[in-house]
């Protein structure tokens, strides 16, 4: 099913092939800057005039008596120096509206070329509890996994755990002198983050204690029965607790292959990079430098100084033979190939992290995996009112458990004062699906690339760009059909079916008011939205699109009445609502969000 931009564009090429070929690349036809003067406008005749050095208005004319629109929109009119703007038929729109209303995916089409996408998303490294920065890479992540699927894509959700390194050491060495079992069951994030920060600061002063921590690694990298069982102890027990918190957030995974899973695979890689001269030798470590083919103000391999550049090396092997997070990102690149034949990779990983990603996109390449598309999808800082780092009054992380019951018993409040009489039980219910939805919805609404302040009024509001503007919305969309009886509107849908079957290109139903007319041509966008968030890794697009979907149906609820219209308008209103309310909830699901009935 063509959204009314793509038939726009697929009319104009036929027109401007007859008259001047070849055409023009898509997209040409966008919406109009200015909705009064039209819903689309293309600039093609003024592109071919500046190439044929012909007068501009003078092809548009040529292109308005050529193109043939007669059943999508009114006579074009040309505007400016040369361009043309359509106004869609109400009857297009009607049809268009009924034909989305009638199909499970509401007029979405899946993907010509469907791929295998690996989706690399929260990630988080085990010996810490999950806190508000690991927030925007579960969310993110999430929303473009349910977003690639929807599409038709192959989607493998694979948590690319930090279970390995460094760390270990420390924690091993702390368990083994002041570790307690029952807290480790407990409280796994909380008693292994005590250890472990308790022997950094040791470290920092004692080598003997650096020393010993860098002793126990070793132990366990060489496979060391008490090491390695200790250890198997820590990811199970953190495991299950990483687990609680993705439930709670309605958030699963494929695959959970974190760093251990590669770790046997490392010498091979090492081996391969130097056998192939991709990588040397330098100082006892082994890395990899510039092989001088890129210009080196684009090359990850050389960063500028004042006299030049000098080499920046990505490290595969420490000098003492340990490995480097970039060796096991190469490793997972080749197991992502082999395993799950992916043709793209995305990583939705913290904005800091870009360096190493350009750099292990380049190895990559280098390496022979120059077919395969990696993304990096980075994100920006969650800022506190102090336009700082979040952290809580003490200083420390907000953890995300701690998130999650706040943003749940804010909402569960808000709600007692909106709905005094509602069970407790309901409001809990009510809190959770509210309050998570805000929180989530806060992150993905936001251009991912920026820093953005939280605030917990702004994200709980009911109105504004939030998720309980647009839940609230939903249920207005479904208040009206209690009202009518079940019985009553499956009947009227049944006609309108029942006509629009007999007569396709008839009249099921009918649009005039203005607010009918925007609404119905909101709602024919939902594709492209979807579209526009896949194509750039950018949620925010079908959130913008769901908040001004949600407020042109206000608009539409206050100056059109439903139930007591005359019948075709009735019916007609009846199939927005309905339409608008799934488009709403199909959105917010796509967006990790759910919808409550009531409100
Ligand atoms: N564990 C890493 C961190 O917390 C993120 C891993 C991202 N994924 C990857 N393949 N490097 O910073």
């Amino acid at each position: 099913m063509n959204t009314p931009r793509q038939e726009l564009e697929a009319r104009v090429a036929q027109a401007v092939q007859k008259l001047f070929s070849p055409a023009p690349l898509p997209p040409f036809v966008r919406p109009c800057p200015d909705a009064r003067h039209g819903d689309f406008q293309t600039n093609v005749a003024l592109v071919h005039a500046k190439e044929a050095k012909a007068n501009p208005r003078e092809l548009a004319v040529k292109l308005s008596e050529t193109v043939e629109l007669e059943d999508i929109a009114e006579k074009p009119e040309i505007a400016g120096p040369g361009f043309l703007n359509f106004r869609l038929k109400p009857e297009y729109l009607a049809k268009q509206v009924v034909a989305r209303w009638d199909d499970a995916r509401l007029g979405v089409p899946l993907v010509a070329n469907p791929e295998t996408i690996v989706i690399d998303y929260s990630s988080p490294n085990i010996a810490k509890e999950m806190h508000v920065g690991h927030l925007r890479s579960t969310v993110l992540g999430d929303a473009l996994a349910r977003l690639h699927l929807f599409l038709g894509h192959t989607v493998i959700a694979d948590n690319h755990i930090g279970d390995w390194g460094t760390g270990f050491g420390m924690i091993l060495f702390g368990y083994k002198r002041d570790g307690d079992p029952e807290k480790l069951r407990l409280d796994p994030f909380g008693h292994l983050e005590g250890i472990y920060q308790r022997v950094r600061e040791e470290a920092k002063n004692d080598p003997a204690v650096n020393d010993a921590a860098k002793r126990e690694l070793v132990l366990l990298q060489q496979g060391d029965a008490e090491n390695r069982k200790l250890w198997e102890q820590f990811l199970k027990y953190s495991l299950e607790a990483l687990e609680v918190i993705y439930q709670r957030l309605g958030v699963q995974f494929d695959y959970t292959l974190g760093e251990s899973f590669y770790n046997d695979a490392l010498p091979g890689v090492v081996a391969n990079l130097l056998e192939r001269f991709i990588a040397r030798e330098s100082e006892g470590a082994v890395a990899i430098f510039s092989d001088g083919q890129l210009a080196p103000k684009d090359d990850p391999f050389l960063v500028s100084e004042k006299e030049g550049f000098r080499d920046n090396p990505l490290l595969i092997r420490k000098s003492d033979g340990g490995y480097n997070y970039a060796t096991t990102d190469l490793a997972t690149i080749r197991y992502r190939r082999e395993h799950f034949h992916a043709k793209r990779v995305v990583y939705v990983v913290d904005g800091r992290q870009q360096m190493h990603f350009k750099q292990l996109f380049e190895a990559a390449k280098r390496w022979g995996y120059g077919d395969m598309e990696l993304e990096h999808v980075w994100f920006g800082t969650i800022l506190g009112a102090d336009k700082k780092p979040i952290k809580t009054r003490e200083g420390g992380d907000v953890k995300l458990k701690a998130l999650i019951a706040e943003a749940e018993e804010r909402a569960g409040k808000i709600i007692a004062e909106k709905r005094p009489e509602m069970s407790e039980h309901d409001r809990a219910v009510l809190g959770r699906v509210i309050g998570l939805g805000a929180l989530k919805y806060a992150d993905l609404a936001q251009n991912r690339n920026l820093d953005y302040v939280f605030s917990w009024e702004k994200l709980l509001a009911f109105d504004g760009n939030t998720a309980p503007y647009l839940q609230n919305a939903y249920v207005r969309t479904r208040s009206i059909f209690r009202k009518a009886g079940t019985e009553t509107v499956e009947g009227i849908f049944a006609k309108v079916r029942a006509i629009q079957k007999l007569d396709p290109a008839g009249a099921a139903i009918f649009l005039s008011e203005p607010a009918e007319l925007a609404l119905s041509k909101k709602l024919l966008d939902f594709a492209d939205s979807l579209h526009m968030a896949a194509q750039e890794y950018r949620p925010h697009y079908l959130c913008l699109y769901l908040f001004e979907l949600a407020t042109l149906f206000h608009k539409f609820w206050e100056s059109c009445p439903v139930l007591t219209a005359e019948e075709a308008v009735r019916n007609s209103r009846l199939v927005l609502c309905d339409l608008t309310g799934r488009t709403l909830a199909q959105g917010l699901k796509l967006l990790g969000i759910d919808v409550i009935e009531q409100m």
